[in-house]
């Protein structure tokens, strides 16, 4: 299926190259991918990647598309989509949108109400094909467009499909902004070992190791995050030490306001601000 889409990425930025580079490593055909991006400098690094259309409009990139990916931030979702409408055909094209905290419903009402829309909600680990993207439709949305929204973020990881729309701002805060959470913990952990007298390359070693071996312990046992968590927790040694400061200080109920504050930004982010996405 990916081999015969005519797709149009509006927006080359970092979503939509982590999009095109699976879409091409899973046979997407070159010439059947188009980029609208205004930014000259943009332009120059995407052609240097791909050899796809490039445009500097928007309307020349979307000719033939049968999917346009809107992949630029979400306070231009607006300018963008009322520009592109009249060329819109209707049911054929399906608009597929990356934005965080833009809603079908906003789409609708900057476009037509009758244009298939697909709300996608992807990470950053799409860059190495490990991402996870939820998917909300509208009703204008054939199966057959549900299949190729899905082999399109099935490029670059896992899919799940959404009945409700509304817990889009709840899987953004969760896995939109969850890689930069584990960075954040990550970055840390090596500032603690350097600090504890561990060399920097090394200490990057030890911490990248052990996150990758703890999400595939976690991805391939049986065993709940607990259970696993406790089997290191023997009583009286080292990782009890660690877990009560993080308990001291309720390191668990922080984490529950950071993920409130950012489904609550999700909700507000057709507005501009300094913050840049998902
Ligand atoms: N990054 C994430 O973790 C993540 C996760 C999930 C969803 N998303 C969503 O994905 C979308 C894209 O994020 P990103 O990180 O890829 O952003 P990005 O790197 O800033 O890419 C957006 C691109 O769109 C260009 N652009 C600006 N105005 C445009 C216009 N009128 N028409 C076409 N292109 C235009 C920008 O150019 P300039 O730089 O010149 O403005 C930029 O190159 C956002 O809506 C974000 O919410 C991101």
């Amino acid at each position: 299926m990916i081999q015969k889409l005519n797709i149009s990425f509006i927006g080359g930025g970092n979503m939509a190259h982590s999009l095109i580079h699976g879409l091409i490593d899973n046979g997407a055909d070159v010439s059947r991918i188009k980029i609208g991006e205004p930014n000259h400098s943009r332009r120059k690094e995407l052609s240097k990647s791909f050899k796809v259309e490039i445009h500097e409009d928007n309307l020349s990139s979307i000719k033939n598309s049968e999917i346009i990916v809107l992949a630029v931030k979400p306070h231009i979702v607006e300018t963008v989509i009322t520009d592109l409408t009249e060329k819109i055909s209707h049911s054929k094209t399906l608009v597929l949108s990356i934005a965080a905290g833009i809603t079908i419903q906003n789409i609708e009402s900057w476009s037509r109400p009758d244009i298939p829309i697909i709300r996608a909600m992807p990470n950053t680990p799409s860059l190495v094909k490990a991402g996870i993207t939820a998917l909300c439709a509208n009703s204008y949305v054939t199966l057959n467009q549900k299949k190729k929204a899905e082999s399109i973020m099935s490029a670059v990881g896992t899919v799940l499909w959404l009945e409700d729309e509304k817990l889009m701002n709840i899987i953004t805060a969760i896995s939109g902004s969850g890689p930069a959470y584990f960075f954040y913990f990550m970055e840390s952990l090596v500032q603690a070992a350097i600090l504890e007298g561990i060399d920097e390359k090394l200490a990057k070693k030890l911490v990248l190791e052990t996150t990758i071996g703890a999400a595939q312990l976690a991805s391939e046992t049986q065993e709940s995050l607990s259970i696993l968590r406790e089997k290191v927790t023997s009583r009286g040694g080292t990782t009890e030490a660690a877990i009560e400061v993080f308990e001291a200080y309720d390191v668990n109920e922080v984490i529950k306001k950071a993920v409130s504050a950012a489904r609550i930004r999700a909700k507000n982010l057709a507005i501009p601000s300094g913050d840049n996405n998902g």
